[in-house]
């Protein structure tokens, strides 16, 4: 297959000129100007477009096993290459949890028969995430864990947490914290600031995140394990992070579209669609994760595309289920977000540094890698739900135009047409 007349935009060489893209058996084979398409291959026309190495979201919530309802790893692979993911980690609430290598067994089968896009998952830090006892990293890491997580809750017992990060300090994985201190937060269904008062509704402050990200930044340096911090939400929390830097720290985080673009103000409108854990936080911080992003503080953008039924989303703040679809508006809401971000900058948040923290293919078009390509064109849309091949409909996104739009996505050389236009 040949991808020609694109702009190449691949920050691992790096690149960003007018470039085609020969892809042979599942692999780039050549990057060159001009390239002549061989005796029958296939031409995929990306004149006007953006050529980079594949997306990976490394925060996604796939549902299987447990909860086909909400989603299913066929419906949310099909999501993440509409979305431009190329690969996905998946994250191990699930029922059974991802805390057991039969449990991990289980799901290759299923991915092996649905998956459109690479699932990479992620093990369980404690059995059933319960934050008592430990999982046996090695194992998980035989059975395909890339990272740990008991993400959806919070290891909140530190000697937990600290005694799974030395059992796992030769173990691969990087440890990946869901911060929201439980006691701090309580029973809030939003973030705790001048609209939770006005709402009348409970809320959770900033200060829950910032001090478990500070305590597990610690365990991280005093354990030597390799640590990440997902959908970081608050001032408060990047300070820490900029702090343990400061002091020879290598930790990274990633931050949501919603957090960057949308605040509790967005409540009032969206009501229970933007319902999310952690919560949609102050202007202030918002203002801080879209400086951080330019700065270099944050290294990469995850969705925590986190599919409910449309019943679960119904009702009212204190019923509705917590999170909302992601993958199928994240590039157009980054691009929202962060309009004057440099490409190679956009590229290395969506693709090249989730590969690099999660240690997995992908990330780059370099001769030889796997053939993971997403195009993409500056293209404003709107975006509508009821066109989401995510289960998942709820997403305070609706109705919202936004300016990047993805039109195919090609998984180790298979294409995918996201946009019709596209021949
Ligand atoms: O809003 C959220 N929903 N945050 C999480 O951390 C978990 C997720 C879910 O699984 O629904």
């Amino acid at each position: 297959m040949l991808v020609r007349g694109g702009r190449v935009v691949d920050p691992t060489q790096p690149l960003d000129a007018m470039r085609d893209v020969r892809i042979s058996n599942g692999v780039v084979v050549e990057i060159g100007e001009h390239l002549d398409a061989r005796d029958g291959e296939p031409v995929v026309d990306a004149v006007g477009a953006i050529v980079a190495p594949g997306f990976i979201d490394m925060h996604v919530h796939l549902r299987e096993p447990g909860f086909p309802e909400k989603e299913t790893i066929a419906t949310g692979t099909l999501a993440a290459l509409r979305g431009g993911f190329t690969a996905v980690a998946c994250m191990p609430n699930t029922n059974p949890a991802l805390d057991a290598p039969e449990v991990l067994a289980r799901l290759a089968e299923i991915v092996a028969r649905d998956a459109r896009c690479r699932v990479y998952p992620v093990g369980a830090i404690t059995r059933e995430r319960k934050g008592a006892e430990p999982t046996d990293f090695a194992a998980l890491a035989r059975a395909g864990a890339v990272a740990f997580s008991d993400d959806g809750n919070t290891v909140m017992n530190a000697r937990v947490l600290r005694d799974a990060a030395l059992r796992a300090a030769d173990v691969p994985g990087v440890f990946i914290s869901h911060a929201e201190d439980e006691h701090l937060k309580g029973d809030a269904v939003m973030h705790e600031g001048a609209v939770s008062r006005a709402l009348g509704l409970p809320g959770s402050p900033a200060v829950a995140e910032d001090v478990i990200v500070a305590r597990d930044l610690l365990i991280g340096a005093e354990t030597g394990k390799r640590w990440h911090i997902a959908h970081l939400s608050t001032r408060g929390a990047l300070e820490a992070l900029q702090h343990a830097r400061a002091h020879g720290g290598a930790a990274t985080c990633e931050v949501t579209p919603h957090h960057l673009l949308l605040t509790d103000e967005t409540i009032r409108s969206a009501g229970a669609a933007g319902k999310v854990n952690p919560p949609l936080r102050a202007e202030d911080d918002a203002r801080a994760l879209r400086d951080a992003v330019r700065d270099g503080t944050i290294d990469v953008f995850a969705t925590d595309h986190a599919p409910h039924t449309a019943a679960e989303k119904s009702g009212d703040m204190y019923r509705a289920a917590v999170g909302f679809t992601g993958l199928e508006v994240a590039v157009g809401a980054y691009a929202l977000a962060l309009p004057d971000l440099p490409l190679l900058r956009f590229v290395d948040l969506l693709s090249c540094a989730p590969a690099r923290v999660l240690g997995v293919a992908g990330g780059t078009l370099r001769v030889g890698s796997p053939a993971d390509v997403t195009i993409f064109a500056e293209h404003v849309w709107t975006v509508d739900p009821a066109e989401f091949a995510s289960k998942g409909r709820a997403t305070p996104f609706s109705g919202m135009r936004v300016p990047r739009r993805v039109l195919a996505t090609i998984v180790g050389g298979e294409l995918y047409r996201v946009a019709p236009a596209l021949t």
